[in-house]
């Protein structure tokens, strides 16, 4: 047997999200999302930039699925933009925005390629923001209703559902440290947001499985893996505290139907008494089908008693390379992600939903060498194989990203795609990578691909 080889169902593919792509972003009856609004104020996002064009997915569709094709993808992750088919998050439904769905998954079917739904990927209706957003109890109902309208809608051509990726960013990107939208930097909020996404991903779960769909649900977490700078006991405990905010905050109420303990103390110390009714728990830890693992680096960590976040910081080392996004480029990390998870969490289903790297190749005479891409990829395929073999079922694999696009506070300064864009005139150039993933979904295996 060829070692290199992936098992013989593995899925390829490509991810990407609606606010970072589309544009379009108050055409035929859109309503505003937060991004909107947050973009839009001068210094929230790097030169300004705004997703109002972004890669004018929304009008080059059929374009970008003819390349997503001859890159030989068999799926594609993306997700729905909320204020396009609700604008007011709620009520009234924007037919036209269903329309531009339906067609997306018509032709991707058409072209052979399964499409994978993302609900929630940041883009809320500013109507929903205007009464409080995430923090807000009432919006349990409102993703309800537009997770029922999404399910019933398309539920015949779309098999597999994402119901919200990364909490953690939503939550603390956004209502923590405010670098992302709405822009609160409130970190009791935070957890109350934390809270009320993870009530709403299994009311979505629970949803599904009432509708007696066919298909898979599940949910998509960023998570590292986190490592103490030295064997010293105070650096251990860093690491395992960060190992609880990032990973531990989602995966336990999801599979153990509870917060881990130590950072709860913490919270609870600070925050006073934080209420959560065991009923809630009861709803988050709702059966999924399987787990999305978005994976970019991983976290050296070190005891730091001047760190305002629990002492906690985390440092650079000279040993490893970096990418534009100044993250540590660790495959290893992935590994024993895989490995920990595994063992301490699920035997479900694995896929990894998101991973890539920004780097700054630039476009030559039509080209663009990205070498630093394939050796990225190719590394991180390389230990997810090594994890198969030692029995962790990872099933399918999404590069981020299909194309450049916006990369949130970083605008457009940031590109991640397989194809490169130029947003001058839209114009979409194969990368290296591109031309190297194609050969490896051609072959299902990393061999002489490198
Ligand atoms: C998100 C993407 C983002 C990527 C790179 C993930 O956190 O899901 O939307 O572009 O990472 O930062």
């Amino acid at each position: 047997m060829n070692k290199n080889k992936f098992p013989k169902n593995f899925i390829w593919g490509t991810a990407t999200s609606s606010y970072q792509i589309e544009g379009a972003y108050d055409k035929d009856g859109k309503g505003i999302s937060i991004w909107d609004t947050f973009s839009h104020i001068k210094g929230n996002i790097y030169n300004n930039d705004t997703g109002d064009k972004a890669c004018d997915h929304y009008n080059r569709y059929k374009e970008d699925i003819k390349i997503m094709k001859e890159l030989g993808i068999k799926s594609y992750r993306f997700s729905i933009s909320w204020p396009r088919v609700l604008p007011n998050g709620k009520g009234e439904v924007n037919q036209k925005g269903l329309d531009f769905y339906k067609n997306l998954i018509d032709e991707l079917l058409k072209a052979g390629i399964e499409p994978v739904v993302t609900l929630y990927h940041w883009d809320l209706p500013q109507a929903l923001q205007n009464n409080g957003g995430w923090e807000n109890k009432e919006i349990i109902n409102a993703f309800h209703e537009y997770a029922k309208l999404i399910l019933s809608e398309f539920n015949d051509k779309v098999k597999t559902w994402i119901t919200i990726n990364e909490p953690f960013v939503v939550a603390f990107n956004g209502n923590s440290r405010g670098e992302h939208a709405p822009g609160i930097k409130n970190h009791k909020i935070a957890l109350q947001v934390a809270h009320n996404l993870l009530i709403s991903h299994g009311e979505a779960v629970k949803l599904f499985r009432e509708m007696n769909l066919k298909g898979k649900i599940g949910i998509s977490l960023n998570l590292t893996s986190t490592y103490p700078n030295t064997d010293k006991k105070e650096d251990i405990n860093a690491a395992k505290l960060l190992e609880e905010y990032i990973n531990g905050w989602f995966l336990d109420p999801i599979f153990k139907g509870r917060y881990p303990k130590k950072l709860s103390k913490i919270y609870r110390d600070k925050y006073g008494p934080i209420n959560k009714l065991s009923k809630d728990f009861d709803i988050i830890k709702q059966k999924i089908d399987f787990l999305g693992i978005n994976y970019y680096t991983r976290a050296l960590v070190k005891h730091n008693p001047d760190s305002k976040f629990y002492n906690i910081e985390t440092i650079k080392t000279n040993d490893s390379n970096y990418t534009a996004m100044d993250w540590e480029i660790y495959p290893d990390g992935l590994y024993d992600l895989l490995i920990k998870i595994n063992k301490k969490y699920t035997d479900l289903p694995i896929y990894i939903t998101e991973n890539g790297a920004a780097f700054n190749n630039q476009l030559d005479n039509g080209k663009i060498h990205d070498e630093n891409r394939i050796e990225y990829l190719y590394k991180h395929f390389k230990k997810t194989l090594k994890a198969i073999k030692k029995g962790v079922p990872v099933k399918r694999y999404y590069v981020w990203s299909l194309m450049d696009n916006f990369e949130w506070a970083y605008g457009y300064s940031k590109r991640f795609g397989l194809i490169y864009i130029d947003y001058s005139t839209q114009k979409r150039f194969f990368k290296d990578s591109a031309y190297w993933y194609k050969k490896v979904i051609n072959s299902n295996s990393i061999k002489n691909n490198k």
